[in-house]
Order: structure tokens, then sequence, then C-alpha cells
């Protein structure tokens, strides 16, 4: 295929088309970025350091043909971000019942594998991502830029199963299992039972994260390092996420003043002592 001639993503400016100013919706907060606002076809996003490093990897994504990702569209005249917009459904803050559905967690293991199909080969160079916080050095890295925030409010569902994913703010370089595993901690969930959300204490996680496992197409290697694998990215995660909410305030600090950090220890301690069960559900 060959790619529509576009201009370089900083230079990329959006002109609103007329009457789209009359079909405006705020779209359902997340945690951390605020004002996200549907405009017609398209949404607008505060411009953040990140944005034209994904707007690159957003670039790679269409002509590579996947279609499960928003277009970067340019900066409209207040300097937001413009993308295309993907019809469907997200999931609320607090997932609603149809989000426990096998299908859909299947649909979205195979979206994630897709993914990360389609980004071998984009190495970032005009625009770096912009490093983590606390880089630790024996934290896996081949350099797989992937979306590594596949919760359930940033699928797009349509007839039940995941079309699309939005809100690439945490992309980066990492590595498909690290970002295969991260979803998996959404969507399965992996969280201590005390922490479940309401209406899915009875889920059965060890068969969901075997469902996942399969769909994704996880190694036996990778099924059997899983649960110290897990464990270490979440200790890893309490740090970033503590760092992010001293250094960034906002969203961040409200999370954790919320309870984050021990809701994210508690399922630390839940993976560790769980690793022999979990091995058993992904190999047997
Ligand atoms: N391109 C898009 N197409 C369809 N829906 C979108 C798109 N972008 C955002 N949304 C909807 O708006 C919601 C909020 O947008 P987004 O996830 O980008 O911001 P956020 O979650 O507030 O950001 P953060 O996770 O950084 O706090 C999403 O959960 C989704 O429902
Ligand atoms: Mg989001």
């Amino acid at each position: 295929m060959i790619p529509a001639p576009r201009l370089p993503v900083e230079q990329r400016l959006y002109v609103p088309s007329s009457g789209e100013a009359s079909d405006v919706e705020l779209l359902p907060a997340g945690d951390v970025t605020e004002g996200v606002l549907r405009v017609g076809g398209t949404v607008r996003r505060p411009h953040q350091p990140q944005s034209y490093a994904v707007a690159d990897y957003l670039d790679w994504l269409e002509d590579a043909g996947f279609e499960g990702s928003p277009r970067f569209l340019g900066r409209d005249p207040s300097g937001r971000d413009v993308l295309t917009f993907l019809p469907g459904d997200c999931a609320g803050a607090m997932p609603e019942h149809w989000v426990q559905s096998e299908d859909l967690l299947v649909s979205v293991a195979r979206l994630v594998r897709r993914l990360h199909a389609v980004s071998a080969g984009f190495v970032p160079a005009a625009h770096p991502f912009p490093p983590r916080p606390l880089p630790v050095a024996h934290e896996e890295q081949d350099g797989l830029v992937c979306h590594l925030d596949v919760t359930p409010q940033n699928v797009v569902v349509r007839r039940g199963l995941a079309v699309g994913l939005v809100d690439f703010d945490l992309a980066g370089p990492a590595t498909g299992f690290k970002d295969s595993f991260n979803t998996a901690m959404h969507w399965v969930p992996l969280r201590h039972p005390g922490d479940s959300w309401p209406g899915w204490e009875t889920l059965d996680p060890f068969r969901r994260l075997r469902v996942f496992a399969d769909a994704y197409g996880w190694t036996e290697e990778e099924r059997r390092r899983l649960p110290e694998f897990g464990a270490h990215a979440t200790l890893l995660s309490y740090h970033r996420m503590e760092h992010r909410a001293r250094n960034l305030g906002g969203g961040w600090a409200r999370m954790w003043a919320e309870g984050a950090g021990g809701r994210i220890e508690r399922r630390r301690a839940w993976l560790e002592a769980n690793g022999s069960r979990l091995i058993r559900a992904l190999t047997d």
C-alpha cells in the first residue's frame, strides 16, 4: 500500500470543518488527562510532551494497515491534538457487566497481538518518547513500541468485540510480553480479591488468564515466568506511580491519595502468593 502524503506531525494543522462546532460532547474523564472532547468525528485532547512521538507511531500503524487506532490529524487553532474518533463503546470507570464477556477478552488479546505484529520495525526517530520515570536496569526491553495502557476504558468495542485502542499517552518502547501482561492485568483482571470491582467478585481469574494467554499466544516459557515477571512489573509500577504522584501531581496524586498504592501492593502480594497456581492454570 502506498501511504498518502502527509506533513510531518509537528507541521500538521487541523482546520475545523464548518458545522462541527455544534456537535460537541465531553468524553468520560479518565484519571489523568482532563477535557477530552469529541467534536464531530474527531477527538480533541490537550497537547502533551509525548504527543508527537505518539503521532509518529499512529502514522506508522496507519501505514501498516492497522485499523484499530486513531489517526493523528494535527493540532487545531487552540493547539489541541486532533485525532479521529473511533465509534463504539468503551467501559466506564467501574467496568460494566458486559465487559466480563470471554469473547471480548479473547478479542482484546488478539487485537493487542496484532498491534504488536504491526508495531515491529517502528523506530522512533524525529520525536523520541520521553523517558519513563525511574529507569530500572533490569527492566526487560527489546524496543518494541506498544500501547502499555490497554485498560477497559481504552478499548473500543463493537458488537461485543474489541476493534480499537485509544489513549496512547503511555505508549513507548517495551516488550510484547510486558504490554500483554499489562493488558491481562487490566482485563482478567489480576487483582487481590478484596479489590474486585463490584459485580466481578465471582469471576475466575485463573480461567480468564488462561483464555487470554491462549488467545494472545504466550509461549510455554512466558507462561512459566509470568508470576515472577508480573510481581516485578507490579513493584516497578508502584514506584513509578508514587514518583508521578509526587512530581506530576494532578490525577496521579489524586489516584495515589485514593489508595492506588495499596491496591498495587496487594496485587503484587497476590501474584507472589499464587505463583504456582497461576503457572498450573497457564500450562496444564
Ligand atoms: N479516538 C477516540 N475514539 C473514540 N473514543 C475515544 C477516543 N479517544 C478517547 N475516547 C473516549 O474518551 C475517553 C477518555 O479519553 P482518553 O482515554 O483519551 O483520556 P483519559 O482516559 O482521560 O486520559 P488518561 O488515561 O491519560 O487519564 C476514553 O475512555 C474513550 O471512552
Ligand atoms: Mg483513557
